[in-house]
């Protein structure tokens, strides 16, 4: 129903016409929710849906317009399979990297992209222990000797380093703030860096996805906690801020904390509407999860698996 409503009035303005012969017409969209017979398309349009608010400080805010370090060197990467977003954050200085969310198919492409760079890479972090990926992080470690694993201490999985609430993820002179935002599993984290005292890049894992949010059905999925998680902990910051997910599954790429606070159909919710809402998602059991959630939980080192 959010995007209809903006599309008719758009409609209306450029063509003058009943917005709902238009797009019967056009065949834009199945107009379920219009009457089939307009006799008066100005008693149609009284019908549409008023345009949605501003934000509360009557700025609509669509995208960022906040600055990331110019000696920060920042990647999003896209694996085609699982949905998953990786991301490359360097200090161009020191030519220290990290790299958040690897996939283990896609290893050979991160691989390159350091060596093409020039960059050595200190970390492959894990926003959490994910079940539709296997992460490259063991893989990586094997390439790039000096790499080093991370993920929560929440997560109950294997790893070089453990992570915690209020912990630094440091790369050159780039530090992370980690922030434990769990509900989609116990040990999820969103990661922030900060610019000029405010954050300019959050990575939020699963805990937020653009308009959406990771299930949780499964792990230790808790919907109280995850709204609570989401709330205080990311939707509270400025609302130009850029957020950047784990996943996306309609072609986007990053969102605002405004945009979010505007237009995510769960998280806009009440905390009972948004459980009832999870409660009756009927998400099929995931795919990869059998095979995914052993391997990441020994974050990718196949070696170090119990069976093995
Ligand atoms: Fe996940």
């Amino acid at each position: 129903m959010n995007v209809i409503p903006r599309c008719l009035h758009t409609v209306r303005r450029l063509s003058g016409l009943c917005p709902a012969v238009v797009l019967s017409a056009s065949a834009h969209r199945p107009v379920r929710f219009f009457p089939a017979r307009c006799h008066s398309w100005k008693l149609t349009c009284r019908s549409i849906p008023k345009p949605r608010p501003t934000h509360p400080t009557g700025v609509r805010c669509m995208s960022s317009t906040v600055q990331i370090p110019s000696d920060l060197l920042f990647r999003q990467l896209f694996d085609y399979q699982s949905y998953t977003y990786t991301y490359l954050l360097a200090d161009r200085q020191t030519k220290e990297a990290i790299l958040i969310d690897p996939v283990l198919e896609l290893v050979n492409r991160d691989a390159h992209l350091l060596e093409d760079l020039q960059l050595s890479l200190k970390f492959a972090v894990n926003t959490h222990c994910h079940a539709d990926h296997i992460t490259g992080t063991g893989e990586l470690k094997k390439r790039f000797p000096g790499c080093r694993s991370v993920i929560s201490e929440q997560s109950g999985a294997k790893a070089d380093v453990y992570i915690t609430e209020g912990d630094k993820v440091a790369f050159g002179s780039k530090v992370l703030e980690v922030l434990s935002t769990p509900g989609h599993t116990n040990g999820c984290l969103t990661f922030v860096l900060h610019h000029n005292e405010r954050p300019v890049l959050v990575f939020t894992g699963d805990a937020l996805l653009i308009r959406g949010c990771g299930r949780t059905d499964f792990q230790e999925g808790s919907s109280a906690t995850l709204y609570e998680s989401v709330h205080r902990k990311i939707l509270s910051m400025p609302l130009d801020t850029p957020l950047y997910p784990a996943h996306d599954y309609t072609g986007q790429t990053s969102t605002t904390v405004g945009e979010e606070k505007m237009y995510n159909a769960r998280l806009t919710k009440t905390k009972e509407e948004f459980i009832d809402i999870m409660e009756k998602l009927n998400l099929p059991y995931p795919k990869a999860i059998d095979k995914s959630l052993p391997a990441n939980m020994v974050c990718g080192v196949l070696e170090d698996l119990p069976n093995k």
